[in-house]
């Protein structure tokens, strides 16, 4: 790359730059942040490897980069894998085999750990044994295999779907939420300033209203605006820029983009604003149930558009303003 180019961070590398490596970098979540130093600094006093953890909440919320915390804080190595990646006993027992006194082992998408894996990571969170069973038939036996004191950090989008008895095995959990405006408009100013980017406060104050609540695409909006405002040459990211930037990837201003938006006009025009049931709803839109209670539900609920009752999805009066629709009589909710 020549020496003069604007931007010396490439678009991926960014992503590693933008990454807290302190806490006073991780903004917001305090009870979470607080909590965890209490119990780090308590198995450090005592020399002792930290109870094992589970984080869990909405993806990009910041449970991979408080992982990496953690392992700062502790000291220790952070060996990383995920739960499709972990298919057979074996590929456990070998992260396992590897593992040292005082490492940390961090599961991401735990909730994919299919059930045989599960079995055999019961026995290693409780008192560190690998059961292994050698041999088939009537010939097989079980070794049991001492681990080294480690700790297992989990994290999860879906803490619902992980089984009780693994739930049951972690010291502590950490739900992470979305975060406050004025936390993500400190990520964004955060992330402009190690970027080297002018952005305007009113920029900031606008993709910070289209990020979801989520430091993740409170980062990817900024970067699209970079973008954007290079491509234009304009000086800087201003109000305009940013407005425009949006534009040009539909989003709009609560952050929604064009299948958050099909999804609640299908509720208000197909299904009378609901109540729809999941099913439904996701053959309507020709979609999985699992990615929209997963990615589009979530965020849709905490603005207060989508509402989920026990007969199914329903589109609040807020979701027919945003939407522009009409209100029907006696809408309720
Ligand atoms: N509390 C935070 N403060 C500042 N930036 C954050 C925070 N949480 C997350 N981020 C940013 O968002 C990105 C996504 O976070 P990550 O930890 O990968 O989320 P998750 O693992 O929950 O999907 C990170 O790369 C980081 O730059
Ligand atoms: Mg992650």
């Amino acid at each position: 790359m020549p020496k003069n180019e604007q931007s010396p961070i490439d678009d991926q590398a960014v992503d590693v730059v933008l990454r807290p490596k302190t806490w006073s970098d991780y903004v917001g979540q305090q009870k979470v942040k607080e909590q965890l130093r209490i119990m780090l600094s308590a198995a450090k006093g005592r020399k002792e490897a930290c109870d094992h953890l589970l984080f869990y909440g909405q993806a990009g919320l910041g449970k991979t980069t408080l992982a990496y915390l953690v392992a700062g804080e502790l000291g220790a190595n952070l060996k990383v894998t995920s739960g499709p990646a972990l298919e057979k006993v074996g590929d456990l027992a070998a992260v396992l085999t590897n593992l040292e006194k005082g490492d940390l082992l961090f599961i991401d998408e735990a909730h994919r750990l299919n059930r045989m894996i599960e079995e055999v990571l019961y026995p290693a969170m409780e008192s560190r044994k690998l059961n292994l069973v050698v041999g088939k038939g009537p010939g097989a036996r079980t070794l049991a295999l001492d681990l080294p004191a480690f700790t297992l950090i989990a994290a999860t989008t879906r803490a619902s779907l992980l089984s009780g008895p693994l739930r049951s095995r972690f010291g502590a959990s950490f739900k992470l939420d979305y975060y406050e405006l004025a936390d993500i408009e400190a990520i964004i100013r955060r992330s402009a300033n190690i970027l080297g980017i002018a952005v305007d406060e009113k920029a900031i104050s606008l993709i910070a209203r289209a990020s979801r609540s989520t430091p993740r695409v409170a980062n990817r909006l900024l970067k699209r605006a970079r973008d954007y405002a290079q491509v234009h040459k304009t000086n800087g990211i201003s109000e305009e820029v940013a407005k425009k930037a949006l534009t040009l990837l539909e989003i709009d201003v609560l952050g929604l983009e064009p299948y958050d938006r099909r999804l609640l006009e299908i509720i208000i025009d197909k299904f009378h604003g609901g109540p729809v049931g999941l099913s439904t709803l996701a053959a309507a839109l020709n979609d999985d149930k699992g990615s929209i209670e997963d990615v589009h539900e979530p965020y849709l609920m905490s603005i207060g558009l989508l509402a989920r009752t026990s007969s199914g999805r329903v589109a609040t009066r807020e979701a027919y303003a945003h939407i522009g629709r009409e209100l029907p009589q006696g809408k309720l909710l």
